[in-house]
C-alpha cells in the first residue's frame, strides 16, 4: 500500500539531501546539556510543544528544556514545499513509521499512521490545511469539561493569537475570498492557494449554483464549517509555516530554551508521593535503545507534548494507566487512569479516480518526469512560485448527511455548524490507497472523509520496552454509521460532479472500482479495501469535568492525581472536532500556555509568601501548598 504521492526516483535522492541546522541553541545529545535541572521539561518539540516553549521563556527567568526525539526541520525540501508534504514517507527519518494493528473495519488491513519526527511534529509533515473548528466545537467541549474556558467566546482570542493571513504566493487579489475577521496577528502564516488549477473554479461555481448540502460558504474557519469553499493552509511566501517555523526559531536564541532534539523521554519520574498523590518532577533521556538513561528534573512541571500516540505511550511506560494492563506488562503502576491511550479517534478517507480530458492541466504528469519535477522544483526554489506554492488541494467541502440518516442514530456532530462527512478535490492522481497512478492519462482525485465517526479505538502497550511502537487500533470504520456516512459521501461527491456544467468538457468517466461502482453493497466492499485514514488521531488522554472519574486530564489539562505533570497536545481532545485538526492543537496550546503561566504565578507567589512569614524552619513543600490553596479556593 502506498499512503503517499510518488515523485520520480532521482527527485526523491533530491529530497533526502538536507542542511545541517544553523542553530547553535540546538543540542543533538543529552551530554551537550549544561545544567539538569529545569522550571519546565516539555517533552515533544511538535506542533504543540513549540508553541509552549516559545510562549513559557517570553519571561526571561523561566528556564525551558524541550526534548524532541526526532531531527531538525531545517534545510528539509519536502517539509519546506508545500506540495512536496505527500512525498514524506513513511520510514523516512521525520516520520515514526507506525503502523496500526489489524483494522477489523478495513478487512483486517493494516494502515500506516504518519507523525512527524523532526521539529515541529505533525505540523512540519502535514498537508497544511487551516480550520480552527465550527463554533459548536468548542461551545460542545466547554459542556464536556463544564469548563466555560473552553466556549468559542472564551477561547477566539486564543485562536487570533496563533495566526495571521498573508498574501498568497501569486499575490492574486483575494478579495472576497475570505473572511479577514476570522484570522489574526499570531505568528503563523496563513494564506488563500497561491497557484490556482483547472479544478478550482469547477468546485466553487457547482457549489454556489447548485446551493443547499453543497452550500458555498465563503470561509469556512468564520465558524460555520459546514460548505464548500478554498482550503487555507499553513504557508507563507510558498513555504510551510509550521510551529517550528512560526513559534520555535524565533525563540531559539532566548537564553532561558534548551532545544534537545534526537532524544527521547522514555519515563517520567515521580520522586515523592504527598498524600498519595505522586509529583512528578524526573524525565529520563536516551538517544538510542542501548543507552544509559539520563535524568532530568522540571523544579515546576512536567509539559507532555507528545502527540495522541507518543503522549499515551510515554504515560503508559511510566506507570500511568490502567492497572491491570501495566501490571502485566511488569510496569509497576504509579497512578490508576483506566482511561490512558483509550477513546482513540480518527477519520477515514478514501479516494476515488476519475479520469479527465487529456487538454487538462493535472499535475499527473509531474510525477513522471523526473524532467518536469525539476523545472517545478526550480521555480520554486528561484522565485517561490508554481505549483510547488500549493498544498496538493485548492478547494474541499464539508457536508450534513441527509435527515434520513438520524432517523435512529443521534447526530454524532457537535452542533449544526459542524458537517459529518468531507471531499476533497486533488488536481491529479494521488495513490493514497491500493491503486497506482496509471502510465497514461490525466485523473483526478476525490478524497472522501468522516468527520463525525463514532468508531473509537485505542493506543496500548506491546511491551515496556519504549523502543517498540505500541499497539495503534484506530477502529477505523468499525460502525455501521461511520460506513453509511462514507457510502453517502462517495455519491455526494459523485452526485456533485455530475449534476452540473462545469464539468462537461472535463470527463472521460470514473477510474477503478470504486468510482465505478454502482450498489452500495459494491461501495462498502471496496470501501473496505481502500480506506486509509486521514492522519487526525485525538483523544488518547481526554480532558474531562475536575470531577469526574472518566477521562485523563482535567480542563486545565493536568494529568489526574498527579501533581507536576500537564498535556498538551491532541490526545486531550474529548470529541473529533469535525475537520483538520492542527489549528485546534495550536489553540489548545496558547489557551494551555496561559494556563501553565497562571498556576507558575500563583507558584511563585506562594514561594514570596512562604520567603515573607519566614517559615522555612518547617520546610514545607511549596507544590503541596500551592495545591492547598487551589482547591480552598475553587
Ligand atoms: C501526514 C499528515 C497530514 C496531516 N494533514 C493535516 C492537515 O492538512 N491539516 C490539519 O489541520 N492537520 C493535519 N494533520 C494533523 C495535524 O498535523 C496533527 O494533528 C497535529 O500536528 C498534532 O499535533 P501534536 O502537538 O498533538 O503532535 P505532533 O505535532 O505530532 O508532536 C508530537 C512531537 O512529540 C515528539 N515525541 C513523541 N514522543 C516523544 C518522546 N517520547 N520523546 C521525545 N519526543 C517525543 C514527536 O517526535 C513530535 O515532534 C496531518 C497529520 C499528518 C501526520
Ligand atoms: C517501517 O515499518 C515497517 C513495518 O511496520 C518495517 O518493515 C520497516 O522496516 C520500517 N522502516 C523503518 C525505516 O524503520
Ligand atoms: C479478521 O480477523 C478476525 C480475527 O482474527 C477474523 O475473525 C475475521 O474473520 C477476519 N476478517 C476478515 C475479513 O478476514
Ligand atoms: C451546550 O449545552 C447547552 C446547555 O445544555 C446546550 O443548549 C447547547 O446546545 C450545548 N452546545 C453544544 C455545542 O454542545
Ligand atoms: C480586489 O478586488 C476587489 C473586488 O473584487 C476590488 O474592490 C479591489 O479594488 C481589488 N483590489 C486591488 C488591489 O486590485
Ligand atoms: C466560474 O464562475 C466565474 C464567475 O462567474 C467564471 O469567471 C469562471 O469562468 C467560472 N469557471 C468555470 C470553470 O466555469
Ligand atoms: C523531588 O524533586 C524536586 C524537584 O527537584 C525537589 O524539590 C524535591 O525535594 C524532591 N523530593 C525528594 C523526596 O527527593
Ligand atoms: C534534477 O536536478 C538535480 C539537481 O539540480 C540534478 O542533479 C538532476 O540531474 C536533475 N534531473 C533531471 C532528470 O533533470
Ligand atoms: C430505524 O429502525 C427501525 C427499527 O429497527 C427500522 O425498521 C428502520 O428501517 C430504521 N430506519 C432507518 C432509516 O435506518
Ligand atoms: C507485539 O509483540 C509481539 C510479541 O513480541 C510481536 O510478535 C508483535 O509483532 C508485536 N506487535 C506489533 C504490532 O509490534
Ligand atoms: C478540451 O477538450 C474538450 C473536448 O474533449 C473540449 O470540449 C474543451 O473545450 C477543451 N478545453 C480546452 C481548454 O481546450
Ligand atoms: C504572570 O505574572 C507576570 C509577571 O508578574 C504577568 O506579567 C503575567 O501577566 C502573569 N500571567 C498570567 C497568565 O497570570
Amino acid at each position: 500500500m502506498k499512503s503517499t504521492f510518488q515523485i520520480p526516483f532521482t527527485s526523491k535522492l533530491l529530497l533526502l539531501l538536507f542542511a545541517k541546522s544553523s542553530f547553535s541553541a540546538l543540542l543533538s545529545s543529552p551530554r551537550e546539556l549544561a545544567k539538569s535541572k529545569y522550571d519546565f521539561v516539555i517533552v515533544g518539540g511538535g506542533t504543540a510543544g513549540s508553541v509552549i516553549a516559545s510562549r513559557l521563556t517570553e519571561d526571561s527567568s523561566v528556564k525551558v528544556l524541550v526534548v524532541e526525539a526526532g531531527i531538525s526541520h531545517v534545510g528539509l525540501l519536502n517539509v519546506e514545499v508545500p506540495f512536496l508534504s505527500t512525498s514524506i514517507q513513511p520510514g523516512t527519518a521525520i516520520d515514526w513509521n507506525y503502523t496500526t494493528v489489524a483494522q477489523a473495519g478495513l478487512d483486517n488491513r493494516t494502515v500506516s499512521i504518519p507523525r512527524g519526527h523532526v521539529l515541529g511534529g505533525s505540523s512540519s509533515t502535514n498537508v497544511l490545511v487551516w480550520n480552527r473548528g465550527s463554533n459548536d466545537v468548542w461551545d460542545h467541549w466547554s459542556n464536556i469539561t463544564k469548563d466555560e474556558r473552553w466556549s468559542w467566546n472564551a477561547i477566539e482570542p486564543y485562536y487570533l493569537k496563533t495566526n495571521h493571513m498573508t498574501t498568497p504566493a501569486d499575490k492574486h487579489n483575494t478579495t472576497g475570498q475570505f473572511d479577514p475577521s476570522a484570522y489574526g496577528s499570531g505568528p503563523l502564516d496563513i494564506s488563500l492557494p497561491g497557484y490556482p488549477t483547472e479544478l478550482d473554479g469547477r468546485v466553487l461555481n457547482t457549489s454556489k449554483s447548485l446551493g443547499g448540502r453543497v452550500k458555498y460558504t465563503q470561509d469556512l474557519n468564520s465558524g460555520d464549517l459546514v460548505g464548500f469553499s478554498y482550503i487555507q493552509s499553513t504557508i507563507g511566501n510558498g513555504e510551510r509555516s509550521s510551529s517550528a517555523t512560526a513559534y520555535l526559531e524565533p525563540a531559539l536564541d532566548r537564553s532561558n530554551l534548551d532545544v534537545l532534539i534526537n532524544t527521547r523521554a522514555i519515563r517520567l519520574v515521580a520522586n515523592e508521593t504527598q498524600a498519595g498523590t505522586p509529583v512528578f518532577t524526573g524525565v529520563e533521556l536516551v538517544q538510542g535503545p542501548q543507552d544509559t538513561p539520563i535524568r532530568v528534573t522540571a523544579s515546576n512541571e512536567i509539559v507532555l507534548c507528545g502527540g495522541s500516540i507518543g503522549t499515551p505511550q510515554l504515560l503508559l511506560l511510566s506507570g500511568v494507566g490502567p492497572k491491570e494492563e501495566l501490571t502485566t506488562l511488569g510496569i509497576d503502576p504509579v497512578l490508576d487512569i483506566p482511561d490512558v491511550g483509550k477513546n482513540l479517534i480518527d477519520h477515514p478517507l478514501v479516494p476515488t479516480y476519475y479520469q479527465v480530458a487529456d487538454n487538462a492541466t493535472t499535475f499527473d504528469d509531474l510525477l513522471r518526469s523526473a524532467d518536469l519535477f525539476n523545472q517545478t522544483l526550480a521555480q520554486w526554489q528561484n522565485d517561490k512560485q508554481g505549483l510547488f506554492v500549493n498544498s496538493p488541494s485548492n478547494t474541499y467541502g464539508f457536508l450534513q448527511l441527509p435527515d434520513e440518516a438520524f432517523v435512529n442514530q443521534t447526530n454524532p456532530a457537535a452542533g449544526p455548524l459542524s458537517a459529518n462527512t468531507e471531499i476533497l478535490f486533488g488536481d491529479g492522481f494521488a495513490p493514497l490507497g491500493t491503486l497506482t497512478q496509471p502510465l497514461m492519462g490525466r485523473f483526478i482525485t476525490i478524497l472522501t472523509a468522516v468527520v463525525s465517526p463514532t468508531s473509537r479505538g485505542s493506543i496500548t502497550l506491546n511491551s515496556s520496552d519504549p523502543f517498540e511502537q505500541p499497539l495503534i487500533n484506530p477502529g477505523i470504520l468499525t460502525t455501521e454509521f461511520d460506513m453509511n456516512a462514507m457510502v453517502q459521501a462517495v455519491k455526494d461527491s459523485q452526485q456533485f460532479i455530475h449534476t452540473s456544467p462545469y464539468w462537461d468538457d472535463f470527463f472521460l468517466g470514473p477510474y477503478g472500482d470504486l468510482a465505478s461502482a454502482e450498489t452500495d453493497e459494491e461501495r462498502i466492499e471496496l470501501i473496505r479495501k481502500e480506506a486509509v485514514t486521514i492522519y487526525h488521531p485525538v483523544g488518547t488522554a481526554s480532558m474531562s469535568p475536575k470531577e469526574a472519574k472518566w477521562g485523563v486530564t482535567d480542563p486545565e489539562l493536568r494529568v489526574k492525581g498527579a501533581r507536576g505533570l500537564r498535556v498538551v497536545d491532541a490526545s486531550i481532545f474529548p470529541h473529533i472536532p469535525e475537520c483538520h485538526i492542527q489549528a485546534l492543537v495550536y489553540t489548545v496550546a496558547e489557551r494551555a500556555a496561559d494556563m501553565i503561566k497562571e498556576a507558575y504565578n500563583y507558584t511563585k507567589r506562594c514561594e514570596a509568601r512562604k520567603e515573607d512569614s519566614e517559615s522555612a524552619k518547617f520546610s514545607y513543600d511549596l507544590r503541596a501548598l500551592d495545591s492547598h490553596f487551589r482547591d480552598a479556593s475553587t
